[in-house]
């Protein structure tokens, strides 16, 4: 397996095959990979000649700097897995250095809004951060197609506004949150749970499933009010935001319409892990 650390390597690599009629995918990771990741890679690879996965914990989106830290880092063991699924699979772990050049810092972006609501109201700069690196890996690994989770849906809506607003000709796919037969969404950050809060936290999905059963016949505010209070009887679990949203603009929704998408978006800690997750309400 091709692992590149350079990103004129990477470019020229990819390049030389662009020209010869070959079509890339991208899948943008921080590590620690886990069968969500590679539910992206096979996508990917079912859609494209070569796909780039690039590995790097972005520390211009953390606002912590000690969950920067505790981030889990797995190099090895990444690539040894991508070894095992294709060949047509390049590595891009790049140093902070060879993306920042010695200015660790976020550009500023507007995302017309969608950077206010949810994660952007309890992460500062998160998606300056994202929109800074993404931008970033776009440019070095120039891809046909890129494909986002929709575990992290408004990061997804903030790719896709960030490559229309930008105009970088590459198309992104949004994917399917994959889960653990406990209905947990699977995250690099999981591997931190303790064993009782990694029993707890599948709470987060079967309420988000009550949710949507109720959001049927039920308010917007009537169904908020229902999750908050499941949470505030839970022991284990703090939820930081239960939102239902429009799905164009993430905006919370006041009155229902028949003509528009809602998703329903959770934030909560498990001990001090933040675990996030949503659903598609109709
Ligand atoms: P990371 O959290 O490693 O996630 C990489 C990609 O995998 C994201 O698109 C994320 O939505 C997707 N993903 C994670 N868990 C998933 C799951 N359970 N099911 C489906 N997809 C899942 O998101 C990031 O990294 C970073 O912000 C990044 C985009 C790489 C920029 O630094």
């Amino acid at each position: 397996m091709k692992v590149f650390s350079d990103k004129t390597k990477i470019k020229n690599y990819v390049n030389g095959k662009k020209d010869k009629g070959f079509a890339f995918g991208f899948v943008p990771t921080m590590g620690a990979l886990h069968k969500g990741h590679l539910s992206l890679v096979e996508e990917a690879l079912s859609n494209n000649d070569y796909v780039v996965v690039s590995v790097f914990v972005n520390p211009t989106q953390f606002d912590n700097e000690e969950d920067l830290e505790k981030y889990p880092r797995a190099l090895d063991r990444d690539v040894a897995l991508l070894e095992t699924i294709s060949s047509a699979i390049l590595v891009y772990a790049p140093s902070v250095e060879d993306i920042y050049d010695g200015n660790t810092k976020a550009e500023h972006f507007s995302f017309d809004g969608l950077e206010f609501e949810m994660e952007g109201k309890f992460r500062q700069g998160h998606f300056d951060g994202v929109g800074t690196i993404v931008k970033r890996l776009f440019e070095i690994v120039t891809p046909n197609n890129a494909y986002f989770g929709e575990k992290d849906f408004q990061q997804l809506a903030i790719v896709k506004k960030l490559v229309q607003k930008h105009e970088i000709p590459v198309d992104v796919i949004g994917c399917k949150i994959h889960r653990e037969d406990s209905g947990l969404a699977m995250s690099s950050r999981n591997e931190r749970l303790k064993p009782e809060y990694k029993k707890a936290a599948p709470f987060i999905y079967k309420t988000l499933k009550a949710a949507k059963v109720k959001f049927g016949t039920k308010s917007a505010k009537e169904v908020t009010d229902w999750v908050e209070r499941q949470f505030a009887k839970h022991d284990l679990l703090k939820l930081e935001y239960f939102t239902i949203a429009d799905v164009e603009t993430l905006k919370p929704v006041k009155r229902k319409s028949k003509t528009k998408n809602y998703r329903a978006f959770v934030a909560a800690y498990a001990d001090d892990i933040r675990l996030i997750d949503n659903i598609a309400l109709n």
